[in-house]
């Protein structure tokens, strides 16, 4: 094993570079060298490598983004985008590859497999967390503080003008974001994809007068998962608004969860990872994930991650759902 490739593939995660810090120390005490190839997989097509030097790792955990840079790239799903990427890993004389990233990407790392007989292993890294197998993706944590921060700021100005607002958080089709950012926040309501039946327009509008009449000086806060709503959340906004006769005031969080300083359990998650990841390498093992499971590194085969059947942990659900609106909605004892 002379040489290994990684790259940041998709959205990014804070806790990728310090992924690839530890990925890039590891390896070279063990004589590998490390290379990475900026922009995902695009990046392999196009030829876009840069040697990585441990010196080069000194400073680089703490920050958000990825220094490797990303990029969505749909066309590696066609069998010779991915024969080019092949080929040009074996004309850089790249032993295994390491793909920090989300569902998409590891469904490139596995059709990659495909048509590349050496090595490739994926490091989850999705503020989404929606891979089967791990119980924590890199990113996810800090996404979850940049919420809660976000939500905070908008509870302050909320309770100070006795609003209500919509607030949408990421996750793309999951719900692990909006589900601990409304417990963290304690929100008033949550409206998520894993929850089945999700609530009438007509008990939410009930809700909300009802807590307007306990405290007509209060605020309300209801999370909504993106991709959820018709309209999203300045469709619900509207549709609260028209059925309470009350302004219902829409904000999306979008891109301010995702960036940002890592927080210190994504660093060590994704040093914990990234270390194990040339281990398994080393071991010989391949088309894996390297995941974090019941507090142990795991190895999950990759195919088993992007199953999309990761359920959300009941009895946080059940915790949000028996506190929400405990207020306005029941007498004590
Ligand atoms: O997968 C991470 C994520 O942030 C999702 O939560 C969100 O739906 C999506 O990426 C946004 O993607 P982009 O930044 O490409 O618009």
């Amino acid at each position: 094993m002379k040489k290994i490739a990684v790259i940041t593939s998709g959205g990014d995660a804070p806790g990728m570079n310090a992924c690839i810090r530890a990925i890039v120390n590891t390896a070279w005490q063990e004589g590998i060298d490390i290379v990475g190839y900026r922009h995902g997989f695009r990046g392999i097509v196009e030829g876009l490598s840069q040697p990585i030097h441990p010196d080069d790792m000194r400073l680089v955990s703490q920050r958000g983004g990825t220094f490797l840079k990303s990029a969505r790239y749909p066309e590696f799903q066609r069998d010779d985008i991915a024969i080019q990427a092949a080929e040009q890993l074996d004309a850089d004389g790249v032993d295994a590859l390491i793909v920090i990233g989300g569902d998409g990407s590891f469904r490139g790392a596995h059709h990659l497999s495909k048509f590349w007989s050496k090595q490739v292993i994926g490091i989850p890294g999705t503020i989404d967390n929606d891979l089967t197998g791990t119980d924590v993706a890199i990113g996810f944590s800090t996404a979850v503080d940049n919420a809660v921060e976000a939500i905070d700021k908008i509870r302050e100005t909320a309770e100070a003008m006795a609003r209500v607002f919509i607030i949408e958080v990421m996750g793309r089709r999951a719900g692990f974001l909006g589900l601990h950012a409304a417990i963290a926040a304690a929100a008033e309501a949550m409206i998520l994809p894993e929850i089945d039946p999700q609530p009438s327009l007509g008990d939410l509008a009930d809700n909300i007068r009802q807590a307007r009449k306990k405290f007509p000086d209060g605020s309300y806060i209801v999370i909504l998962s993106e991709n959820l709503w018709p309209g999203g959340v300045h469709g619900l906004a509207e549709n609260l608004s028209q059925a309470t006769q009350i302004t219902c005031h829409p904000c999306p969080l979008g891109h301010l969860q995702r960036g940002g300083r890592p927080n210190a359990q994504d660093r060590i998650l994704a040093t914990q990872l990234g270390q194990s990841a040339i281990s398994a390498i080393l071991s010989g093992s391949s088309d894996m994930m390297i995941g974090f499971a019941n507090e142990h590194v795991v190895e999950v085969p990759i195919t088993r991650t992007f199953t999309r059947d990761k359920p959300l942990d009941q009895s946080l659900v059940d915790l949000q759902f028996s506190l929400q609106g405990v207020n306005f909605t029941s007498e004590n004892g």
